[in-house]
């Protein structure tokens, strides 16, 4: 059993996002602790990648609050997420196919001997990095644009660990990857999780969720719709969370009382989902 500390590192206490007409988050709450891996799932426009946005300081929110081992925070702009230690890898992944892994790793915080690249540190420091995550790669100086696709994304989460970040963000990681490869990142992801990062995993994928996360939590048209362990979660109820066969009553009241007014989606003190919730 993994220990998790009691203060959570990252909390959204009813986060809520709007795009013009569309209301992409509603009053979300979200925990994670150090050394815990929380899968973040729900269908397609449920509104993963804007929560995700919303921590990483891409799109700020409009209510509700970001919480950082306790104290509440503003998050604006990527940078204010990236000082307190927040590293997301998104699935385009953003490498430079014509640079090497060690340039790639360095991208945009190199190592440098007064105004001249440190190339010899930097190899150094990307060796160690790679070796401490078990990372197999060939070499260090081959452009990435030779690597596998499983290699890519793991530097791309190689990457994200330069600065040694508490929260790392992994939207689909596994989406485009082979079985094996899929198998080498859900290994990486383990080795965050041991090295005590807390990991958001984005996945639509309920075997690498089952394989790794261990917490699952539901989103539903930009809604929580429940926090599982998944330890004693099955398959099928988490199918039925993404899908609203398990709508709670806690999302079903929350329906109601939208309709009848749009100063519903203050408070929050009762959005704090549990499997018991779901059932
Ligand atoms: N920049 C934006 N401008 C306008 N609407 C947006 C923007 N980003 C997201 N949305 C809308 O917000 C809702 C949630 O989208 P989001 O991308 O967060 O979903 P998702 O859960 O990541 O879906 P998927 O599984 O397809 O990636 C959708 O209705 C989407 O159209
Ligand atoms: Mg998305």
């Amino acid at each position: 059993m993994i220990h998790v500390s009691a203060t959570p590192v990252l909390a959204l206490r009813g986060v809520s996002k709007r795009f013009g007409a569309v209301q992409a988050l509603t009053n979300v709450d979200l925990e994670i602790h150090a050394g815990e891996v929380v899968a973040l799932v729900g269908d397609n426009g449920a509104g993963k990648s804007t929560l995700v946005k919303t921590i990483s300081g891409v799109h700020p929110i409009d209510d509700g609050a970001i919480v950082w081992q306790g104290r509440p925070v503003r998050v604006h702009r990527p940078q204010d997420a990236q000082n307190l230690g927040v590293a997301t890898v998104y699935q385009d992944l953003a490498l430079c196919d014509n640079l090497d892994v060690v340039a790639n790793l360095f991208l945009g915080s190199e190592l440098k001997h007064g105004p001249v690249l440190d190339e010899i540190a930097m190899e150094k420091r990307a060796k160690e990095l790679l070796d401490t995550l078990s990372i197999r790669i060939p070499s260090v100086r081959i452009p990435v644009a030779a690597l596998s696709g499983g290699q890519r994304q793991v530097v791309a989460i190689a990457r994200a660990l330069v600065g040694d970040p508490k929260v790392v963000i992994l939207d689909e990681p596994t989406a485009a990857l082979g079985v094996e490869q899929t198998a080498q990142v859900l290994d990486l992801v383990e080795r965050l999780r041991e090295r005590g990062h807390a990991v958001i995993l984005i996945s639509h994928n309920m075997a690498d969720v089952q394989a790794v996360a261990d917490r699952v939590a539901v989103l539903r048209l930009g809604r929580n719709n429940g926090v599982f362990d998944v330890a004693d979660t099955s398959h099928e109820e988490i199918i039925a969370a993404i899908t609203g066969a398990t709508d709670n009553a806690v999302t079903r009241r929350k329906a109601r009382t939208s309709n009848g007014g749009d100063q519903t989606e203050v408070g929050g003190t009762d959005s704090k989902f549990t499997k018991e919730d779901a059932k």
